[in-house]
């Protein structure tokens, strides 16, 4: 769908907004469906397109650029070389045969693979370096991994508007150019801070340092609405990529035969009994998205299955490999669940967790249905974790 939108004099939106899409990579949730944002800037004297959409929405973009009687276009800045931004460029440098791709070295090598975009095409800039459209002047910063090596960060220092690309983005679908309902696109920032840049924490906190002192009226990013209050986006951040963690304990489980189901939920009422959030997830129903937002915050994960042909459960295999992927702040990580006779879930499940760097707490993995016994092995576990988080100071003493 059409989005032209004016964010400034001689500045506007002119990506597409996506309502129906409901997977990215053919892997991660967007109940929301999400817009590909790209920005025209016309200075006094050269035109600057920012990002393109994705190859899909091509036409729309197209659509923008004749409603406001585009005739040239002298840059297309491309922050990201992904293709839901970069797809409609071998279009755009068809119609509009002047124009150079300003890039960083990585993302033209990366465009040359992807796009077949020839070399000449191309204008490098590196970290600081400006370009001039006549009044207006474009910043480059380098910011890698967020969420590809060739990220960069556009600045336009006239306006004070930082283009973000995937960064401070969210995947959601609204006719609002500016956040209007914060509590709503919060949720979609998180969830997509939790797919999308989670796993890149650490530099994350660099590229967060590099920017603190840049002035900034409005952040630009080419996913959902832009943040005319940018402070909104930055605290959150700064909020997700702490190493603090809550007082949480996420519990993705399956149960077969009802034997780890009877086993989480007497573990959940413990941990509640003890003061501690629970976020429990049912991994044959759950949005994974979901279970990705409740690892931004967590201290600790107690996963749940059932033994499969000696192993855990395959879905319960799918979430402990997402989660290592992901890289939370988990600080401790155990184990509960049944098995019928015998296996090797515990380590399998803990073999699959090198990139988390926790404290692993003395699983509770059982034959059968739960007993007594078993029931007070959960209670041992639930003090050990609350004990565990006093001494690393997630609860606080007034908790
Ligand atoms: Fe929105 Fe990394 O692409």
């Amino acid at each position: 769908m059409s989005a032209l939108r004016k964010l400034k004099p001689k500045i506007h939106s002119v990506g597409a907004i996506d309502w129906d899409r409901r997977l990215f990579d053919e892997l991660i949730p967007m109940p929301d469906g999400t817009s590909y944002n790209a920005y025209l800037v016309r200075g006094g004297e050269k035109t600057a397109l920012i990002d393109t959409v994705d190859p899909t929405m091509t036409d729309v973009l197209m659509k923008n650029l004749n409603k406001l009687e585009i005739k040239v276009i002298d840059y297309v800045i491309t922050n990201h070389a992904e293709q839901d931004h970069s797809g409609s460029l071998p279009q755009i440098l068809d119609i509009y045969p002047n124009a150079k791709v300003v890039c960083t070295p990585k993302c033209k090598l990366m465009l040359m693979d992807l796009l077949l975009i020839p070399q000449d095409k191309f204008i490098t800039v590196d970290d600081g370096e400006t370009l001039s459209l006549g009044d207006k002047t474009l910043e480059f910063i380098n910011a890698p991994w967020v969420h590809w090596p060739e990220t960069m960060l556009t600045y336009l220092r006239e306006d004070r508007i930082l283009f973000t690309c995937d960064f401070f983005g969210s995947h959601l679908a609204t006719s609002d150019l500016f956040v209007t309902d914060e509590p709503t696109v919060y949720e979609a920032a998180k969830r997509y801070y939790a797919e999308i840049m989670m796993p890149f924490r650490t530099t994350i906190k660099r590229n967060l340092e590099k920017i603190k002192d840049l002035e900034m009226e409005i952040i630009a990013p080419s996913h959902g609405p832009v943040y005319n209050n940018p402070d909104f986006i930055l605290n959150a951040y700064t909020d997700w990529i702490s190493d603090e963690a809550k007082n949480e304990v996420i519990i993705p489980y399956i149960s077969m035969h009802e034997s780890t189901k009877k086993m989480v939920d007497y573990f959940v009422g413990v941990l509640i009994e003890r003061g501690i959030t629970v976020k429990q997830f049912n991994l044959s129903k759950t949005d994974i998205g979901k279970l990705a937002m409740a690892l931004v915050d967590a201290a600790t994960i107690v996963i749940g299955s059932p033994t499969v042909l000696v192993g855990s459960h395959p879905n319960v295999v799918y979430a402990v490999y997402l989660a290592n992927a992901l890289r939370p702040k988990l600080k401790f990580a155990s184990i509960i669940g049944s098995y019928g006779w015998g296996g090797k879930m515990i380590e399998q499940i803990t073999g699959m967790i090198p990139n988390l760097k926790v404290e692993i707490l003395e699983p509770v993995v059982i034959k059968g249905i739960p007993k007594e016994e078993d029931f007070k092995a959960l209670d041992r576990l639930a003090e050990e974790i609350l004990n565990k988080h006093r001494e690393h100071n997630i609860v606080k003493m007034k908790d």
